[in-house]
């Protein structure tokens, strides 16, 4: 047995957003986001599934905190949803919804658990939406004014701030693929709102250095790894395409300032535009105290002339798969991190999400999750090889506290270190919560 050893002072957490786990869809004065909406609208999601219930937590943040106390944990990120505090989008600020965040922050800070708050996972005011949402400039501005009002109320309170969650997912996966909110299949509409949510993101920070608000702001994008198929130049392009498209599109703006050319000249070539205004750029690169990373799978990619915008195919017959079918490969993780910190140097990371979706139900009190086990420390060994060849991470958090409403699947995929029964709302510990135990109060892993 080898035990692996993690640096004083890691952080050690697990991960969930409001429109997943809350509930309470029109409670104190919540008012609709484009997820309401979406999940209302025949066909968008499994089994005709809504947030409306959800995990309850709205009415459990003792319970739930319970459950993070027992597991050790001692950060806990979770998002604040816009549509309770700004429900409209703009204008009145509503204290019943910060109320909420208050006791959750109170209690969590109160119980040794440090938040991480997330501003946006997705849940915009419908009524921004109807204004065009994230393709109209103007919900710039509106992001900024909500945040604002979370800053000045949560101040000395909260001292991890993210802006974003998965900017690819807010942009590519709900506007040109259309399997998110607000659903649209087009791609010019996606690489616009990939550019205002970067310039909120951008503005956000600066609004929030100029408060002098405590503590530290991030940002979180999700990560995948390809890796070519074979070694022909057509697959190294097409995995340079699909790598930047998906991981630099995204980071490269907000760490240097700038589009990846390869894929900005792809996307011109093709007829679409990056509409940049003058400034923009500086405001996205505003430096940022930490990067939040996420982090699920990856695949090989093969040149595939027209069968996507990026002439290629991914290749996934080599791995095995999650309960989602997705790759596992914890390899790429370390591929991943390392070539963050060759690229955009020594940035502290926080990993802010991974884990994966497992199905297994309670059985005489017992949920037996073994396959999540393996996926979590296969990812965890991958992590610290990563930090022993010199990627600064400060931290790890597993996707998820709990199962929840896994967004286009509804509740059919779980991803939870707890169990929920979605009809009783039962929280069940799984083997995987008392596994992760050793590393939030151990801060090793023994293998
Ligand atoms: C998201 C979560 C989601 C998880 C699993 C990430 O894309 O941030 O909201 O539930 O991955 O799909």
């Amino acid at each position: 047995m080898t035990t692996v050893i993690f640096p004083d002072g890691f952080k050690w957490g697990t991960a969930t957003a409001a429109y997943q786990i809350e509930g309470a869809h029109d409670e104190d004065g919540r008012m609709p986001s484009i997820w309401d909406t979406f999940a209302k609208t025949e066909g968008n999601v499994l089994n005709g599934d809504t947030g409306d219930v959800a995990c309850d937590s709205y009415h459990r943040i003792n319970e739930d905190i319970r459950l993070l106390k027992k597991l050790g944990v001692n950060v806990y990120r979770f998002s604040i949803a816009w549509p309770r505090i700004v429900p409209n989008g703009t204008g009145e600020v509503n204290p019943q919804g910060l109320a909420y965040y208050e006791e959750l922050i109170d209690k969590l800070n109160a119980s040794g658990i440090e938040p991480f708050v997330t501003l946006y996972h997705w849940d915009l005011p419908q009524s921004l939406q109807d204004e065009g949402g994230w393709e109209n400039r103007a919900t710039i501005d509106a992001f900024v004014a909500y945040s604002e009002a979370v800053f000045h109320k949560f101040n000395g309170k909260v001292k991890k701030w993210i802006t974003l969650n998965e900017p690819w997912c807010i942009s590519i996966l709900s506007n040109y693929i259309g399997a998110h909110a607000p659903g649209k299949q087009d791609l010019q509409a996606a690489l616009d709102v990939a550019h205002h949510i970067l310039v909120a993101h951008g503005k956000t920070v600066q609004r929030f250095r100029e408060l002098g608000i405590e503590g530290e702001i991030g940002y979180a994008p999700n990560t995948e790894w390809r890796t070519p198929y074979s070694t022909s130049a057509e697959d190294i392009k097409a995995t340079e395409l699909r790598n930047g498209s998906f991981n630099e599109w995204f980071l490269s703006p907000v760490l240097k300032g700038e589009y990846p050319e390869l894929l900005t000249t792809w996307y011109e070539n093709k007829g679409y535009k990056v509409k940049v205004e003058p400034g923009d750029m500086a405001i996205i690169s505003q430096p940022i105290d930490f990067l939040g990373i996420n982090y699920y799978t990856g695949s090989l990619i093969r040149y595939a002339e027209g069968n996507d915008i990026y002439n290629s195919e991914e290749i996934s017959s080599s791995f095995a798969k999650t309960d989602f079918d997705w790759n596992i490969y914890a390899d790429g993780f370390y591929h991943v991190l390392t070539w963050i910190t060759a690229t955009y140097g020594q940035i502290p990371i926080y990993i802010t999400e991974n884990g994966a979706c497992y199905e297994a139900e309670p059985q005489d009190g017992k949920v037996n999750d073994d396959a999540r086990i393996r996926f979590l420390r296969d990812h965890i060994m991958a992590l610290h090889r990563a930090i022993e060849s010199g990627v600064p991470v400060k931290g790890y958090m597993v996707w998820s506290l709990m199962d929840n409403f896994e967004w286009a699947f509804g509740y059919s995929k779980p991803f939870g270190l707890v169990h929920i029964d979605f009809q009783t709302l039962e929280r069940t510990p799984k083997e995987s919560y008392y596994w992760y135990r050793q590393l939030t109060t151990g801060n090793q892993l023994d293998v």
